[in-house]
C-alpha cells in the first residue's frame, strides 16, 4: 500500500478528487495518511477531517526561523513514513533537503501545459490571467515530479483544455480543474501506486 501525504494551502479540490478516486477504487493500492497545510484556514484540512484523515497545520509563521519550520515539516513527514508526497495547491517553497530525500517521490499539479505559463510567479489564478492576456487557444494541466527548480521536474501526465473567448480567469480555472487536474492527478497516483511508471534519464517512462 502506497502511503500518501498531501501538502496543501487552499481549497483542496484536487485532494477531494483523490479521496473520491480512492473510494471509487479508481486508485488502488494507495491510502492518504496525512494532509498538512501551512494555512490553518485551508478548506483542504476540513475535507481531510471529514474523511477521517489526519489534518495538520505547520505554518512558517509559527517558527522563529525558516530552518526551524523546515525541520519540523521534515520531521512530521518522516513520522508518517510516506512513500509519496503530493503537492496540491501548496504555496510553500519546499526545503532542498526534502526534495533530495524524496527524489521522484514528490508530485505536483500545475494548471498549465508546462513548459508554458510556469515557473516563479505562476500559481493559481495568475496562470489563467496570463493565459487569457496572451490569447492562447489551448491550455491545460500538468502533473510532474518535483525537483529543485520551479515546475521543472519530469512530466508524468498532461491534458489539454480549450480556452473560450468569453472566459474569465475564474471560469477558465474551473474548466482546467474539471477537465484536466482532477483527472490526471488521481491517474498519476494510481500509476505510481501500481508501479506503472519510472524515471529514466530525467524522463517519465510508462512500464508496459
Ligand atoms: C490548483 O489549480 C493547482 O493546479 C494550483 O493551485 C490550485 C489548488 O487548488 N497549483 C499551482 O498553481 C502550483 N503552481 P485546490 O486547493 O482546490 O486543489
Amino acid at each position: 500500500m502506497l502511503r500518501v501525504g498531501f501538502l496543501v494551502s487552499g481549497g483542496g479540490t484536487n485532494l477531494q478528487a483523490v479521496i473520491d478516486a480512492i473510494k471509487a477504487e479508481k486508485i488502488t493500492n494507495a491510502s492518504i495518511e496525512a494532509v498538512i497545510s501551512n494555512n490553518p484556514n485551508a478548506y483542504a484540512l476540513t475535507r481531510a477531517r471529514e474523511n477521517n484523515i489526519d489534518a495538520l497545520c505547520i505554518s512558517p509563521k509559527t517558527f522563529d526561523t525558516r530552518d526551524d519550520f523546515n525541520k519540523a515539516l521534515l520531521k512530521k513527514l518522516r513520522e508518517y513514513r510516506l512513500d509519496l508526497i503530493v503537492l496540491a495547491g501548496c504555496m510553500v517553497v519546499l526545503p532542498k533537503e526534502l526534495i533530495e530525500e524524496y527524489r521522484n517521490r514528490i508530485i505536483n499539479i500545475h494548471p498549465s501545459l508546462i513548459p508554458s505559463f510556469c515557473g516563479t510567479g505562476y500559481y493559481g489564478l495568475k496562470v489563467h490571467e496570463r493565459v487569457l492576456e496572451r490569447g492562447v487557444k489551448i491550455t491545460g494541466a500538468t502533473c510532474h515530479f518535483v525537483d529543485e527548480g520551479t515546475d521543472t521536474g519530469p512530466i508524468i501526465a498532461q491534458k489539454c483544455v480549450e480556452v473560450l473567448e468569453d472566459d474569465t480567469p475564474e471560469i477558465l480555472q474551473r474548466r482546467v480543474m474539471e477537465q484536466a487536474e482532477w483527472i490526471i492527478m488521481p491517474q498519476a497516483i494510481d500509476d505510481i501506486a501500481n508501479g506503472r511508471i519510472c524515471v529514466v534519464d530525467g524522463k517519465v517512462k510508462h512500464i508496459k
